[in-house]
């Protein structure tokens, strides 16, 4: 492990402690995303709001690397302070990248570097600092935030926030924890705060075009990464490596990838589901691998409205990402990525579109959370990323088992817990499986 130096001196008051840890945390908003989007952006910054605030990044990969340039970009006076990974040679990696693009934003010594499987708990002790960035595999989420909070730091959490009824549970603890504390929970659900969802969710809140009745979404895309297994790893360390996967790590496609339009669902119906009923298999998959190729699932909202949902990643085949939202006087449809809203009446005249743009949605995240927490009002949005997740594993459940699976169900009675009991980092693991529906037993 490397040495610990105490550099404190030259780093924080004791006021800075305070301001930074005595927020009253605002929650229930994100539900509703443009109300929290609008209050915090628009909340007057406390005194002494320019103080320094320091960052500790957790999962030093391709989103964690994301994340960084992110708040670089927006954020002044923060400083990257520390990184944590499990693998060694992705800390050197990111630093040196990250200082090229934001020198004065980076001060990540060497023994601030840490590695292996309990690294993040590192960070978690170091007192210096302030907001810790999470972006491993998922499957670890539920409990290194709930320890994050636990240790006072403020959190951005990557989603999705959990893979399994258990995790669920851990997230609502936490949440309600975080909001005790003071302390800050910000999700990378970024579509919460790209102004197209913002501006078209609004309006369909505002009844623009009536009722809200019944939607379609889908994530349907060309296939994704599978990592060969390097000599020498156990299997422990193969499918961390390899995390997207093993179910116990990345949640299956409908809750790793897809959880975007299911977080977009639930922020248009205003909460979860009651029920949800699916399907689907797997063709292409390589072997080894535990993930579906295609899930579909019918979710049940209250007053009785159904949802269609899809996800596929199946190379050759044709992406779409896009949520449409059936309302009693009209549609409204909202593409992923860059490619817009709009909103058209019963015969198909457009009466509202907006254009798109994911980058800026990504950074102000960053934005609002560094901002809530300056400005003593920390956000705290898990319970609603949690639920988002949780709908995915409520309908990955569905598919997976081919019953019908009640929100009720899964929140309260399931005993659904994947993360390993033995969890051993050299340790063996059971050889992959994969759900086969009538088979693989609901609990
Ligand atoms: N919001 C978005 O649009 C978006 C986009 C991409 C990824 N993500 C999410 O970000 C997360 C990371 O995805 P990625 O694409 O960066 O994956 P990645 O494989 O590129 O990076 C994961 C990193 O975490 C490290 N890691 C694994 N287990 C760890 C542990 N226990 N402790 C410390 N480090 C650990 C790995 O070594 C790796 O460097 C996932 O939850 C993913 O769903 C979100």
């Amino acid at each position: 492990m490397p040495e610990k130096h105490d550099t404190s001196a030259d780093r924080e008051q004791p006021s800075r402690r305070n301001f930074l840890k005595s927020g009253t945390a605002i929650s229930a908003g994100v539900a509703s995303g443009l109300a929290t989007t609008r209050a915090i952006r628009g909340a007057e910054p406390a005194e002494g709001s320019s103080q320094l605030v320091r960052i500790g990044l957790v999962g030093a990969g391709g989103r964690g690397s994301g994340a960084v340039n992110d708040t670089m970009s927006i954020n002044e006076n923060i400083k990257l302070s520390a990184i944590a990974d499990i693998e060694e040679q992705k800390l050197g990696a990111l630093r040196k990248s990250a200082v090229k693009r934001y020198e004065d934003k980076i001060d990540v010594a060497d023994h601030k570097m840490y590695h292996g499987i309990d690294a993040y708990r590192r960070i978690l002790d170091d007192p210096e600092i302030d907001l810790v960035l999470f972006a491993t595999p998922p499957g670890f989420r539920p409990q290194y935030v709930a320890e994050a909070v636990d240790a006072g730091k403020h959190v951005f959490a990557e989603k999705p926030t959990c893979v399994d009824p258990a995790g669920y549970k851990i997230c609502l603890s936490a949440h309600e924890q975080a909001e005790k504390n003071g302390t800050a929970i910000v999700t990378g659900t970024q579509y919460r705060r790209q102004t197209n969802y913002v501006e078209a969710i609004q309006r369909l809140h505002d009844g623009v075009i009536g009722d809200i009745i019944a939607a379609n979404m889908r994530y349907c895309s060309n296939g994704i990464w599978f990592r060969n297994r390097k000599e020498g790893m156990s299997d422990t360390e193969y499918q961390i490596y390899n995390w997207m996967h093993f179910i116990w790590l990345s949640g299956d496609q409908i809750a790793e990838q897809a959880v975007h339009n299911i977080d977009t669902l639930n922020w248009v119906m205003g909460g979860p589901p009651e029920s949800a009923y699916g399907s689907g298999g797997r063709f292409t998959r390589p072997e080894g691998s535990e993930m579906w190729d295609n899930v579909v699932v019918d979710y049940v909202y209250p007053g009785n409205r159904l949802c269609s949902f899809m996800c596929r990643q199946i190379p050759g085949t044709q992406s779409d990402n896009s949520n449409t939202i059936f309302c009693s006087e009209g549609q409204c449809t909202i593409y992923g990525g860059n490619r817009g809203a709009n909103i058209v009446d019963r015969k198909g005249n457009e009466i509202w579109s907006m254009k798109g743009d994911i980058g800026e949605a990504y950074k102000q995240e960053h934005k609002d959370l560094v901002d809530s927490i300056r400005a003593e009002k920390p956000i705290v949005e898990l319970k609603a990323t949690a639920e988002s997740s949780m709908t995915a594993v409520l309908g990955r459940m569905a598919a997976y088992t081919g019953q019908l699976v009640s929100w009720d169900f899964a929140t309260n009675e399931s005993k659904l817990n994947l993360f390993p009991k033995d969890f051993d980092i050299q340790g063996t693991r059971p050889e992959p499986e994969f759900a086969v529906p009538g088979r693989t037993k609901l609990v």
